[in-house]
């Protein structure tokens, strides 16, 4: 596992150099509205594409921007989001990074998460647990919603009726902190390194959380649907936490009317 573990990371670092390199002179535009693009996702998605190809060029492939190949009789694949946070990327709020995630037969294997900005490379491998730069990881200790802090993302343009609205005003009742902070990636990296305690949302593609879960779930967490079911990554639906008492806890708060 040591190989893609280390493939993951050199990808995101790739990826991540070339998120820098446009930081000053990128344009941005609206996929869908306030779904923005730049040119820096479409470098870092090409150039991470090539990277990997060039190493496992029978490698299947599902990346955010058009990054989509077939493995050619392997049951591998890459999932790649190679800027995760354009929001904040475009509005230079320094809170993104590339996220490179792998499957073996539908099974997550090993990921790579990198924030360019803090020089922050997080990684796992099934198994094999969490690093930060290389340092194992592990998740918090809290164990009580009332002094948890938490993040959730919100789906662009939800409406106050939106459940996810819903689910965001039952937890800021119930619980220490609830902040939004727009890059997934990075939340499930907090959640790996104890600086948060739990993440959720209802509205993540599986590019957004791939090589995420494998993060938290080997630095001692836990990752299910927010209703308590068995994650799946091709299901827009998660919570991920610490573990403790407080994910079955915020199952109950997050599935209150
Ligand atoms: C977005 C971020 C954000 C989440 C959105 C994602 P992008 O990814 O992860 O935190 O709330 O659902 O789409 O578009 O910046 O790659
Ligand atoms: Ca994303
Ligand atoms: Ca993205």
């Amino acid at each position: 596992m040591q190989e893609y573990i280390v493939a993951a990371e050199e990808a995101a670092r790739v990826g991540g150099a070339i998120l820098q390199e446009w930081a000053e002179k990128f344009t941005a535009r609206e996929k869908s509205p306030a779904n923005l693009v730049t040119e820096a996702d479409l470098a870092s998605e090409a150039a991470i594409g090539e990277y990997l190809l060039s190493r496992f060029p029978d490698h299947g492939m599902l990346g955010e921007e058009s990054l989509c190949r077939e493995g050619n009789g392997s049951d591998f694949r890459w999932i790649i989001d190679p800027l995760d946070g354009t929001g904040n990327y475009v509005h230079r709020f320094p809170y993104y990074a590339v996220s490179i995630g792998l499957e073996k037969a539908g099974q997550l294997v090993a990921g790579a998460i990198y924030d360019p900005n803090r020089d922050e490379m997080f990684a796992a491998a099934l198994g094999e647990g969490a690093t930060l730069n290389g340092e194992r990881i592990a998740v918090s200790e809290a164990t009580l919603v009332g002094e948890s802090m938490c993040m959730a993302s919100l789906p662009i343009k939800a409406d106050r009726n939106h459940h996810a609205v819903r689910k965001f005003l039952n937890a800021l009742e119930a619980v220490q902190s609830v902040q939004r902070s727009g890059s997934a990636a990075l939340n499930l990296c907090a959640v790996a390194c104890g600086r948060i305690d739990a993440f959720w949302s209802n509205s993540l593609m599986p590019w957004d959380m791939a090589a995420g879960v494998l993060i938290v779930t080997e630095a001692g967490g836990t990752v299910s649907r927010t209703g308590g079911e068995t994650f799946s990554v091709d299901v827009p639906d998660l919570l991920a936490s610490n573990g403790t008492q407080l994910h079955q806890d915020l199952v109950k708060v997050l599935s209150r009317d």
